[in-house]
């Protein structure tokens, strides 16, 4: 089994848009706090800091505190945690920190809204037809007709189901991918010419960008509703039966001078769809080892859910967020990627109070399994010790008569 590091991403909101949506989004956001809170809820700080401790620097982590707050924080951590990952002893005071700040989260909508209005207003597209969704130029042509039947025997016609729960098919058109790969050049080329501090998209990944950011939040959230909403209800309806209503949309790039492989991981998402768009490469595998909650998700994995998948461009895969994954090192080339992880509130909220979840969770189903065994097997002894009983009792009674 490898090495597993849990990503907590950024959860970044898609701002001034429609207020209706907005809301939903802030609600979301405070139904995530009020758990990361619970969560916080578990340890205690120390009362006096470990004067011996080094704590760690947070300078280059997304973070919405001071990263000197952080390091001045690490001394005072549970002996239990002092030890972890700086990722994970981040994500731990970031969580403590919302506790005592009800407002950063407000404070942290409107800074993340201004920080996206201050792009949009300097930021020149180059390929402004691809900012808006267009069916027939964005997608192959098996996709367009599979989606426009919108049953499932139509998209498994195009699909094929990896292993259970990876589903990989062709869906944008090459013409697509090359006008988003040089819009995403020409993105790239704004940052550095402007000197401009962008955020990426997440806490693992250096190089990149978020789309959202840079006005692609409409196209994308209409790719959710139209395309990968309905195809998700068909096949993953644990987790996206209610409905895909928000999304997280961002490149990635590997290689040379980019992110070289990403660690072991589950998606801040119910649904992920990984395209990829280009260029030539070699290396740069997606290694999946079986879907897991949050209880399991260090469990091991089975030999029937180990899985690697080599990119082709234009081509896609969809799996659950949960879907433990990594990518393997690009080992030559440039590799970029779109990906996009599709939420859904619904799902969230009704997560809150299950503690089930064999549906989806390949370790609540194998314990859920073993529970009926172990059920059955004592139903089968107590049958037997009744059966053995009534044969004594009838043996009695029978010498007895003789
Ligand atoms: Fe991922
Ligand atoms: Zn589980």
């Amino acid at each position: 089994m490898c090495n597993q590091s849990r990503l907590r991403s950024m959860a970044l909101d898609s701002s001034g848009k429609q207020s209706e949506q907005q809301q939903q989004q802030q609600q979301q956001q405070q139904a995530r706090v009020s758990s990361e809170i619970g969560d916080a809820e578990r340890y205690k700080l120390r009362r006096f800091p470990n004067a011996e401790h080094e704590p760690e620097n947070y300078e280059d982590l997304p973070l919405e505190f001071c990263p000197a707050l952080f390091s001045s924080l690490e001394r005072y951590l549970p002996e239990e945690l002092l030890n972890s990952t700086r990722i994970d002893k981040a994500s731990f005071m970031r969580r403590l920190l919302l506790q005592y700040s009800p407002d950063t989260e407000r404070i942290r909508i409107v800074r993340h809204r201004e920080y996206r209005d201050k792009i949009l207003s300097s930021y020149r597209r180059l390929h402004g037809e691809i900012y808006n969704l267009d069916p027939t130029s964005f997608f192959a042509p098996s996709f367009l007709r599979a989606v426009s039947r919108k049953t499932e025997h139509s998209f498994r016609s195009i699909m094929v189901e990896q292993s259970p729960g990876i589903f990989t098919f062709e869906m944008l058109n090459p013409r697509f991918c090359e006008m988003l790969l040089a819009e995403v050049e020409h993105m790239e080329k704004w940052v550095y010419d402007t000197r401009s501090t962008i955020m990426r998209p997440n806490t693992l990944n250096k190089f990149g960008v978020v789309l959202d950011d840079f006005g692609f939040d409409s196209m994308l959230q209409k790719l959710v509703d139209d395309f990968i909403n309905p195809i998700s209800k068909a096949l993953f309806p644990e987790v996206s039966g209610s409905s895909l209503d928000s999304h997280h949309g961002f490149i990635v790039e590997y290689g040379k001078d980019r992110d070289v492989d990403l660690g072991f991981h589950v998606d801040d998402s119910e649904v992920s769809l990984n395209v990829c768009l280009g260029k030539q490469f070699t290396g740069g595998e997606l290694y999946f080892r079986g879907v897991r909650c949050d209880n399991h998700v260090n469990s091991d994995s089975t030999e029937k859910e180990v899985y690697d998948y080599f990119h082709v461009p234009g081509h896609a895969v969809l799996h659950r967020g949960r879907h433990r994954h990594g990518a393997r090192a690009t080992t030559s080339g440039h590799r970029v990627n779109l990906i996009l992880w599709c939420r859904s509130s619904t799902f969230r909220e009704m997560k809150k109070y299950q503690s089930d979840f064999s549906s989806w969770c390949g370790e609540c189903k194998s314990e859920k399994q073993r529970r009926q065994r172990e059920s059955v097997n004592a139903t089968k002894e107590v049958l037997l010790r009744r059966a053995a009983e009534k044969t004594l009792v009838e043996l009695a009674s029978k010498s007895c008569a003789d």
